[in-house]
């Protein structure tokens, strides 16, 4: 298995993104991780579809989007016009989840679906076979720099199994309260792709702490 990191820019300097953008591809980040939040949904808002495609016009990472959003369905378009390569929508915000992710496929960008700590893995039994990621929510969602959850490596565990036996090949995507002491632990669990964000932001040299994460990835 080939682990990736993907930066969280929800800490960056936003009035300098494009240089933060560079710091994230020199240390060798594989992917972006975009937290869109709404206000409704989550307490806190973040940013919305102008600024993913200023994102996508200077840099060539993947672009993961992750819609912490009410009524996911009425922006798919948008995000995935700005430039999203993947597009993650919670199972929480959505009454008719197997039209969405659908929806999402046929748009031609690549489907994931996120948890909250407190949602059980058995909710997406129907639909794993159609989706190209499961993001398990480590902290409850809406800010950085909080604390992992201690019960979610036994979540990550199961769904590490449950990933395994299907046919489709399906990320397990790990976000929230991630650091370098509890990085291990957590690969180890199962996951695939680490979300990071205050770890990277709030240290004095991104670049450095994306190199020393992708070291322990490997
Ligand atoms: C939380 C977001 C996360 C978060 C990651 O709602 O989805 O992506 O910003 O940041 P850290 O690594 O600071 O928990
Ligand atoms: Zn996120």
């Amino acid at each position: 298995m080939i682990r990736k990191l993907a930066p969280s820019i929800l800490d960056a300097d936003f009035s300098c993104l494009e240089r933060e953008l560079r710091k994230i591809e020199k240390g060798g980040a594989d992917l972006i991780h975009l937290d869109i939040m709404d206000g409704h949904f989550v307490p806190n808002i973040s940013f919305g579809p102008k600024i993913v495609e200023s994102i996508k016009s200077k840099t060539s990472l993947p672009l993961d989007v992750h819609l912490m959003i009410e009524n996911p369905a009425n922006h798919i378009k948008s995000f995935i016009e700005a430039g999203g390569d993947i597009i993650t929508i919670h199972y929480e915000t959505c009454r008719h989840l197997d039209r969405v992710i659908q929806t999402i496929l046929d748009m031609g960008a690549k489907c994931g679906i996120a948890l909250n700590p407190a949602t059980p893995l058995n909710v997406i039994e129907y639909v794993i076979n159609k989706i190209d990621i499961l993001l398990l929510m480590t902290v409850n969602p809406g800010f950085g720099g909080q604390k992992f959850i201690p019960e979610m490596i036994t979540k990550i565990e199961k769904a590490r199994k449950i990933i395994d036996n299907q046919k489709k090949i399906i990320s397990l995507e790990v976000d929230g309260g991630i650091n370098l002491n509890n990085i291990s632990k957590i690969i180890t669990a199962g996951a695939e792709i680490i979300v990071a964000g205050q770890i990277i932001f709030k240290s004095t040299n991104p670049e450095i702490t994306i190199k020393k994460i992708k070291n322990i990835l490997k």
